[in-house]
Formats: structure tokens, C-alpha cells, sequence
């Protein structure tokens, strides 16, 4: 399992003649980075856009624009191209090209690769929005669509001739995260997947509650990898400033007892559960419907026990369902982990050492140490996405392993 999806990956990135052409000049720059091998095939009315040169730089490499020769390149340029790549993104689409390619012509070095190529292929449009809503457009796109095209749809708004509607260049984030899907396994496809995540928040007045430090990084992180790995995810999420990751529906919670209700309400219809939230154990006693004033609050707070969602979850389990709990932890890692595995009846407990400030609680990384009946193992000091993804990946076995 690479740390990044992107890295090694060789992708072909095709620019047709759009003005768009400039923003995926960064698109190039942020798949570089990602330590992606990116090859740049150039139409000639492209280049009339941004030079060759600009793509060369970006993505280090040599940028192909013609069929013929030009000296240095390879003859067969038009097959080689798309040998043995892990995709293919044009991007800006044209309505030219997106004809083109629909009836099947060949009469440059893109539309001959495209057709020679046997990686998947994902089409950016990008135009004013009356040649997009054109028929001849919507027809072409739809018989893409059927020959096993990926079609990204375009956004709304603003363009370059200063019309507005439907036609820009879709926003780089969310191709990106498509990107990072179609080069993901499809190894957990159809699979539901229960995730919780953040922290909950238990109110004392319209203006104080309790709480913990969890920013639902770790939360997010996992239902971004499942998705990516073709879950079907549903991430139930105290409060946090993150996004929802593309593809995964999210119901969002404040308190243990909302979590509580909507985790149980999912519960029997998932086939993993997985709870990466960090649950407030006790809950004021009393809560109040106006501010309290700093005279009037009493030195000594007195509180109530939220339900265990994950107990309930253990004594609940069905057969065949696999559930996974987190533990956060400063001291004793492995006796509490194990402790929590049998005491919840989880098939899986994931421990992370809370007492560092690179692992745990609101960091971009973390170690896992990942305990199950079979034995105890500490999975490298790595990104969060990471971590969730070698999680996933004894998540998978052990989906395999249960009747
Ligand atoms: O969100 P981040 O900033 O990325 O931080 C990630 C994290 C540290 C919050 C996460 O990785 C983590 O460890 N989550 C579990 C934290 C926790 O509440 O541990 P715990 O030992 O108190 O609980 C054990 C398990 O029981 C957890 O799966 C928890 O979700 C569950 N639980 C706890 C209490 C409760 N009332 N109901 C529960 O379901």
C-alpha cells in the first residue's frame, strides 16, 4: 500500500483550446507534486492558449503535440502515449473534441492516443454554456457516456466571455478526489460502512457545553478512504470544520445521545461500523435554557452518563458485521486496548497515544496500534488518510473472514 495514491501513478493529461487551459496548468503542477508521472498531450489550437513550454515545466517532462516527428519524439507516440497508463484526463474538453471523440476521429496526436489507449479516460468539459446545452454537445457527451467515458460534469457561473451558466472548467479539489477514486482498488465496493467521527458536545447553557479536543481528522479521513475504495459510507459527525469528503452522505450530531440515536437508527444496515468519535462520557445534569450568570454557576458541576454507543453496538452485533472502536490513550496502550476489544465485544480497536502532539488528537498524522483476538500490531507513523487506509485494509480481510 503506497502512502499516496497520486504517487507513481502515470497519467496522461490531454488540453484541447479553452482559455480553461491555464487552470490546468495547475492541476499538472499539484499531480507533480503528488509525485504523479504526468505526460501532457497538446492539441494545436491548446498551444495557441498556453505554450508546451508551461506544461513542460510543470510536469517535468516532455509535452507531445504533434503526430509527426517533430525530431525527437518517438513515431508511434500515438500508442505509446497510452500504453500502460493508469489514466487519461482531458481536460478542457472542447465541444470539438468531445465530437471528435464521440464519432471517433483520429486526426491528431490526442484523439489517435485516446482512441489507442485502453486506461480509463475522464472528460473535462469546459465552454460557454450555449455550446454546452447545445444538442450536439448533450448528444456527443451521452454517446461518450455509453462507450465508457467518465464525464466530469462542468460547474455553474461566471466565464470567460462573461456569460454565466453552465460550461466552466470543474473545480480542481473535487476532480482531484475523482482522480483519486478511479486509481483507487475497488476492493471494499457496495460495501456499508457506518463511520463516526468529532467530538460531541454536551451543552450547560446556550453558551458553555463540555466537550474534547477531537477536530474529526481521523473520522473524515476513514470515510474518505472507504469511499475512495467504493463504499458505500455514511459518516455520522459531531461538530467539526471539515468538509464532507466527496460521495459520502453525512448526518450531523451534537450530542452522545443525538450520536447515539442516529448511530442505532443505521446500525443493523451496515456491514462495518466504525467509531472514530470521541464520545463525551458525562453530560451536565442540568441544562439551561438561558445564559447563567458567572455569579450564579455552582463551583461544582454535577453530571450524568451518556450512553456507551460502541457497548450497545457490541451487544447488538449481528453475524457477520464487523465492528471497529478507537481508543485514545496517554498511558498502558496495549492493556487498555485489549481491555476495551473484549469489554465491547469489537472485532477491531483501533489505540492512538494522545499523549504526543504527532499522533492523536487534532494532528495531521497518526500511529495506530491495532489490537484484535488475533494479536497486536503498530501500523507505521503516517498521514491520517494513510492510517485509515491500512486500517481499511484489515477492515477488507476481515469482511472476507466473517460468514
Ligand atoms: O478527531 P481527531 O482530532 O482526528 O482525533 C482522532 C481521535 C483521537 C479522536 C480518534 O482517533 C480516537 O481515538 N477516537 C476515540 C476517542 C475515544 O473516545 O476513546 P475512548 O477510549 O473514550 O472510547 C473508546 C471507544 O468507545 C471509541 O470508539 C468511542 O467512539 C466509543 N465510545 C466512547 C464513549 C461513549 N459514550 N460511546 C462510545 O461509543
Amino acid at each position: 500500500m503506497v502512502q499516496n495514491i497520486f504517487a507513481g501513478k502515470k497519467i496522461v493529461i490531454g488540453v484541447s483550446g479553452s482559455i480553461a487551459a491555464f487552470k490546468v496548468a495547475g492541476w499538472v503542477s499539484d499531480l507533480a507534486k503528488e509525485e504523479a508521472r504526468v505526460s501532457v498531450v497538446m492539441t494545436s489550437s491548446a498551444a495557441e492558449f498556453v505554450t508546451p513550454l508551461t506544461f513542460a515545466a510543470l510536469s517535468g517532462n516532455d509535452v507531445h503535440t504533434g503526430m509527426f516527428g517533430q525530431g525527437k519524439e518517438d513515431p508511434m507516440t500515438h500508442i505509446s502515449l497510452g500504453r500502460d497508463v493508469d489514466l487519461v484526463v482531458i481536460a478542457p474538453a472542447t465541444a470539438n473534441i468531445i465530437a471528435k471523440l464521440a464519432s471517433g476521429i483520429a486526426d491528431d496526436l490526442l484523439t489517435t492516443m485516446v482512441l489507442a489507449t485502453r486506461a480509463k479516460v475522464l472528460v473535462c468539459p469546459a465552454m460557454n454554456n450555449r455550446m454546452y446545452s447545445h444538442p450536439a454537445t448533450q448528444k456527443n457527451l451521452k454517446i461518450l457516456k455509453e462507450l465508457g467515458y467518465d464525464i466530469i460534469d462542468p460547474a455553474c457561473g461566471m466565464m470567460a466571455c462573461k456569460e454565466e451558466g453552465e460550461g466552466r472548467l470543474a473545480e480542481w479539489d473535487g476532480v482531484k478526489e475523482l482522480l483519486a477514486h478511479s486509481l483507487s482498488p475497488q476492493d471494499l465496493r457496495g460495501v456499508k460502512i457506518l463511520v463516526t467521527a468529532g467530538p460531541t458536545r454536551e451543552p450547560l447553557d446556550p453558551a458553555r457545553f463540555l466537550s474534547n479536543r477531537s477536530s474529526g481528522k481521523m473520522g473524515y479521513a476513514l470515510a474518505q478512504a472507504a469511499c475512495r475504495r467504493g463504499a458505500q459510507v455514511l459518516l455520522i459527525s459531531g461538530p467539526s470544520f471539515l468538509t464532507c469528503p466527496r460521495g459520502v452522505t453525512l448526518v450531523k450530531v451534537q450530542t452522545a445521545r443525538e450520536m447515539y440515536d442516529a448511530v442505532l437508527a443505521h446500525a443493523a444496515d451496515s456491514t462495518v461500523i466504525i467509531k472514530a468519535a470521541a464520545v463525551a462520557d458525562y453530560r451536565p445534569e442540568t441544562v439551561y435554557e438561558h445564559k447563567v450568570k458567572k455569579e450564579n454557576i455552582a463551583k461544582e458541576l454535577i453530571l450524568e452518563r451518556n450512553p456507551d454507543i460502541l457497548l450497545e453496538l457490541g451487544k447488538r452485533k449481528k453475524v457477520g458485521q464487523v465492528l471497529v472502536g478507537f481508543a485514545a490513550e496517554s498511558t498502558n496502550l496495549l492493556a487498555e486496548g485489549k481491555r476495551k476489544l473484549l469489554s465491547k465485544n469489537l472485532d477491531l480497536i483501533a489505540v492512538n497515544d494522545i499523549s504526543g502532539d504527532t499522533t492523536g488528537f487534532e494532528t495531521e498524522s497518526n500511529q495506530i496500534l491495532l489490537i484484535s483476538a488475533s494479536g497486536a500490531e503498530t501500523l507505521p507513523h503516517t498521514t491520517k488518510l494513510h492510517s485509515a487506509d491500512l486500517l481499511l485494509d484489515r477492515v477488507r480481510q476481515l469482511v472476507g473472514e466473517k460468514p
